[in-house]
């Protein structure tokens, strides 16, 4: 099987509270896991996702473009990696899920301005460099509490 990454990010229309963001975990993880996906799901509190899904091409390809594209409840879905992996990142996880401020995205995505302006252009990740940038935030904080309930 061809491993493949793709990771988005997008604005939520109305923001998640806790309970939506569970039941939303919830139906993700069973329909991961029947069909061999795996990843991460960050939110910040103004309503930005940023997800990773790995798994096989044409399965994470269909979830994202034929369901997760089309859900209403967010827009401005915007592709950020696309594209094959070695190996899976989230191997753990249905779907791994953390809270994140908007500076955390900010800094995943590189575009954090450098101390010393006209020192250094930021640029866009690539596909490698985000992932471990993921892991090492992921590592770096405790899941939310409310997690542990859930089945993973
Ligand atoms: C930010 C976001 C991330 C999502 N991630 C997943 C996912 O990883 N897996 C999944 O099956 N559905 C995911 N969904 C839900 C799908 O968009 C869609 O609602 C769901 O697949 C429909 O399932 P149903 O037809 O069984 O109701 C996500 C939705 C949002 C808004």
């Amino acid at each position: 099987m061809a491993l493949h990454h793709l990771i988005y990010q997008s604005q939520a229309m109305v923001p998640f509270e806790q309970p939506e963001l569970a039941a939303l975990l919830q139906r993700s993880r069973n329909f991961n896991r029947i069909h061999h996906i795996t990843g991460l799901l960050l939110y910040t509190p103004d309503g930005r996702f940023m997800q990773v899904l790995e798994g096989e091409q044409a399965v994470v390809r269909n979830l994202y473009f034929n369901r997760i594209v089309a859900d209403p409840r967010h827009y401005n879905c915007r592709v950020i990696a696309n594209g094959p992996g070695l190996q899976r990142c989230f191997t753990d996880w249905t779907m791994d899920f953390r809270s994140a401020t908007a500076l955390d995205l900010r800094h995943l995505l590189g575009n954090v301005p450098p101390d010393i302006p006209g020192l250094q252009v930021p640029r866009p990740r690539t596909c490698p460099e985000l992932l471990e940038l993921l892991l090492e935030f992921v590592a770096s904080g405790a899941p939310e509490p409310w997690l542990e309930a859930l089945p993973s």
